[in-house]
């Protein structure tokens, strides 16, 4: 199985990865790292390690991290993610506890203890990769891709012009982008396509294991807001950052391509805006001197492999 670390702002959505990434074969959870996002962190924290309890996973080391963006002040999501940031379903505490130690310091261990390279799966605000790849540059090597739920080809989330991931910590991302990682830029677009029926919901939220059963609560909580999204067909539910993660364990169903990704960081209307240049006439870039590396950005997925990769598992 391919080595992961998720780092996750739990979060309704990142609950369905950590399910996901917890249960599927073809993936070894080797930590989860928390940083503040959709929720306050020690609420994340709390949320990741209920999920995982939901999951029946194995003791994986859990950390918290940072607790705000690098500039910003943190702005939450409690409209969409509920109260509690896991849309107040009142599970149960966990007996699990955190890692003594800060998620940085996680990443550092297990990357530098595994003896292939890591893929980093982030669902969050960049701050802990960033925070990771400013105090120890000597991890890079250890870490094989990230793949990345964040920023847009086109319109935002938070707002129009950006995603919430990129937009709670635009300097964040700017420094994860540009650091000339293995990329893969799983932005809004497959972000609102890759879903699963309402009929799925029903029968996941009807099951005996606790996994599929939360996972059917959580998806029930997101038809809601899902109705109001136009980019989710009526009937289907987006199954969030959970998909970032089936792009993690399978690629084919996703189209790509390599292109320059820049954070927009200036203050406005485009403040945490992935500007990616999708131009291919030879010889047109002027702006060739920014030197702004490339990233795999994902412009569509098809959705019925993703749905039956995460009903199955
Ligand atoms: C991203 O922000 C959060 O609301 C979700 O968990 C996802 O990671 C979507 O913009
Ligand atoms: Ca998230």
């Amino acid at each position: 199985p391919q080595p992961v670390i998720l780092d996750v702002d739990t979060g309704v959505d990142d609950a369905l990865a950590l399910l996901l990434a917890a249960r599927h074969p073809a993936l070894d959870l080797r930590a989860v790292t928390c940083t503040g996002g959709n929720a306050p962190l020690a609420q994340v924290v709390q949320n990741t390690l209920k999920v995982l309890d939901a999951a029946g996973a194995a003791p994986i080391p859990v950390a918290a991290g940072a607790h705000r963006p690098l500039l910003e002040a943190p702005q939450h999501a409690a409209a969409i993610h509920g109260a509690d940031g896991l849309a107040d379903l009142g599970l149960a505490a966990s007996a699990r506890t955190p890692e003594a130690v800060h998620a940085v310091e996680l990443l550092r261990r297990t990357l530098t203890a595994s003896a292939e390279p890591i893929t980093l799966i982030s669902l969050a605000p960049l701050t802990n990769i960033a925070l990771l790849l400013r105090t120890h540059p000597e991890v890079r090597d250890r870490i094989a891709r990230v793949v990345m739920m964040g920023g847009a080809v086109g319109t935002g989330n938070a707002t129009a012009a950006a995603e919430f991931n990129v937009w709670h910590d635009p300097e964040a991302a700017a420094i994860v982008l540009g650091e000339g990682l293995d990329v893969l830029m799983y932005g809004l677009e497959p972000f609102y396509r890759v879903s699963v029926t309402h009929a799925d919901v029903e029968a996941l939220s009807a099951a005996h294991d606790p996994a599929p059963r939360l996972a059917g609560a959580l998806l029930t909580h997101l038809i809601g807001i899902d109705a109001t999204e136009e980019r989710v067909a009526d009937d289907r539910v987006a199954i969030g950052d959970a998909g970032a993660v089936c792009a993690a364990i399978d690629s084919s169903p996703l189209v790509t391509r390599v292109a320059p990704v820049e954070v927009a960081l200036a203050p406005g209307a485009t403040r945490g805006q992935t500007v990616v240049d999708l131009r291919t006439m030879e010889g047109a870039d002027i702006s060739a001197a920014r030197a702004v590396p490339p990233a795999t950005v994902v412009l569509d997925a098809d959705p019925e492999p993703y749905r039956r990769l995460f009903l199955e598992a």
